[in-house]
């Protein structure tokens, strides 16, 4: 792995997102950049991985100088290996744009929670549509020991999550929105995506990756595309 360094410390603040942009825009995966600032860099870092489809990672230390240091790197350092790959890292990416929000609204940073909410549910209606519109109506579930058909399950939580997530986009635009107004509703999400995610994991996913599985090749590389497709290379 190599890592460039590279100081900020006395780039103006309004000047920062385009300078962090020119040093890791040509960043292969598994690289890294440390980079040097003066102030916070949170801000500057969540507006651009917004920009960048949410494809960066950041540690953040103090010098003892107060400084803040940044070893930025990228999502994944390797491209999803099949659909079910694909859809766990969709998970996981989905997730870590949901605590973003979560930790912009609890520091009261509100237009740029919103802004990432925002990409969320566009990210959230790509996820369902690969789950819904594709592997749901190609693979068809059978009942599980309760009779209950699994498909079915999750379909209805999707449903409900997507609700909640619009409900939530929607109460950022509220003229008196605060932090104290929108927690609330983002903590009761957070419990039900990352509940929701375990059980599609664990009831849902391996019936799918058998049912794949046993398609010819060449039925399973058109999939594999056309789920990638809809994800719109965010992976
Ligand atoms: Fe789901
Ligand atoms: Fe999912």
């Amino acid at each position: 792995m190599t890592d460039q360094y590279t100081d900020l410390t006395q780039t103006a603040p309004s000047h920062l997102q385009t300078a962090v942009f020119y040093e890791i825009k040509d960043m292969p995966r598994g690289e890294t950049a440390t980079i040097l600032f003066a102030e916070d860099p949170a801000i500057v870092l969540h507006s651009l991985n917004l920009q960048l489809r949410n494809n960066l990672r950041w540690e953040i230390s103090r010098t003892e100088a107060g400084q803040w240091l940044t070893v930025i790197h990228r999502a994944e350092d390797v491209p999803p290996v099949d659909v079910l790959d694909a859809l766990k890292r969709d998970h996981k990416r989905l997730d870590a744009m949901f605590s973003q929000v979560i930790h912009l609204t609890d520091q009261n940073h509100l237009v740029q929670a919103h802004a990432i909410m925002q990409a969320f549910v566009e990210g959230l209606r790509r996820h369902l549509a690969v789950e819904h519109d594709i592997l749901a109506k190609a693979i068809r579930t059978p009942p599980n020991a309760m009779g209950q058909d699994p498909t079915a399950a999750m379909m209805q939580e999707h449903n409900e999550i997507l609700n909640q997530s619009v409900m939530i986009e929607l109460s950022f635009e509220e003229t008196d929105a605060t932090p104290a107004s929108i927690s609330p509703l983002l903590a009761i999400l957070a419990g039900y995506l990352s509940k929701h995610e375990y059980r599609e994991e664990a009831s849902l996913f391996p019936i799918w990756t058998g049912a794949i599985n046993k398609a010819p090749e060449a039925a399973r590389s058109a999939l594999f595309a056309q789920v990638m497709a809809t994800l719109d290379g965010t992976l």
